[in-house]
């Protein structure tokens, strides 16, 4: 049978709250703190924790959907077109282990490979971000109160182009080899370069979570947001919400998410009433793809 995404969405926000009051309650003084791929790839036992009570509470609920999570990836896991939950317990976990307040919990579902509901929560401003593909995205400051449409209708001025962007761009923790060497050329170009239409970007931003970039991309609160390598659970929820904003991924491949998604490049773009084309143009002339 089809799935009734509006219930499968409230289900995924009921579990996205949980999740917030689990991340509020750890003292990050005193967890337990581990690696994986190198030794700013970190994992804390709140990440585990928080993932199994997601996935446990998710298969009560809603056996018949499969399951993906950060923490529980094992290499060679392959997204397929079945409905899946893909989910990162916490987006932002540098941010989390040096108590800087802008993390998240990330909760996409995935249907024929392509982001069909996302729901994103930073516990500590209690700010949600949803989206129900088809029907509109959604920012609610705090819980209880209506929630607002996106792009929000306090957005500063219309996209113009590259030249007045406040851009967002990560680090990641893949910072060796070739991926290093893109990375730190792009973050120069963009800085630097005063040829996109006479000017510059306004700014470059690193928040620390790819999630909350595309959330404030969709919320039109950043212009733009470059990456050099995202796993599918950094992203699936922020694409249906940037989708259902009115802005584009450019660069992403949703139709072949090997969640080992490094090297891939993606590039998301907010609303315009023009369309994104011309800025898309101008970043990758700059970046010289
Ligand atoms: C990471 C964060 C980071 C981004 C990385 C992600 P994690 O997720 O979103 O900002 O640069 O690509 O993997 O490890 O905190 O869940």
């Amino acid at each position: 049978a089809d799935l009734d995404l509006q219930a499968v969405h409230d289900e995924m926000v009921a579990v996205a709250y949980e999740a917030g009051r689990m991340i509020l309650a750890a003292n990050p003084a005193d967890i337990d703190t581990g690696t994986k791929l190198n030794s700013v790839d970190i994992v804390t036992e709140v990440d585990k924790g928080v993932e199994k009570m997601v996935s446990t509470r998710l298969a009560a609920a809603l056996p018949s959907v499969a399951f993906m999570g950060e923490e529980t990836y094992k290499p060679g896991m392959r997204l397929g077109p079945e409905p899946t939950f893909v989910v990162d317990p916490i987006d932002g976990t540098v941010n989390f282990v040096h108590s800087l307040p802008g993390a998240c919990i990330s909760l996409g579902l995935a249907v024929d490979r392509a982001p069909a509901v996302g729901v994103i929560y930073n516990p500590w401003q209690d700010l949600l971000f949803t989206a129900i593909k088809g029907r509109g995205a959604y920012m609610t400051r705090l819980k209880g109160t209506p929630p607002q449409k996106l792009p929000l209708a306090k957005a500063p001025r219309p996209l113009e182009g590259l030249g007045t962007a406040l851009v967002a761009v990560e680090w990641g923790s893949g910072r060796d080899g070739p991926n290093f060497e893109l990375k730190t050329d792009v973050f120069k170009k963009l800085a630097g370069s005063r040829d996109i239409g006479g000017s510059m970007v306004h700014s470059l931003r690193s928040m620390g979570s790819a999630a909350l970039n595309l959330a404030a991309v969709a919320a039109g609160q950043l212009d733009a947001y470059w990456e050099g390598g995202c796993w599918a659970w950094d992203v699936c929820a922020g694409w249906c919400i940037l989708d259902e904003a009115g802005g584009r991924m450019a660069s992403g491949n949703p139709g072949d998410w090997h969640p080992a998604l490094e090297g891939r490049v993606y590039l998301a773009v907010r609303g315009a009433p023009s369309g994104q084309g011309e800025l898309i143009e101008e970043f990758w002339g700059v970046i010289g793809d």
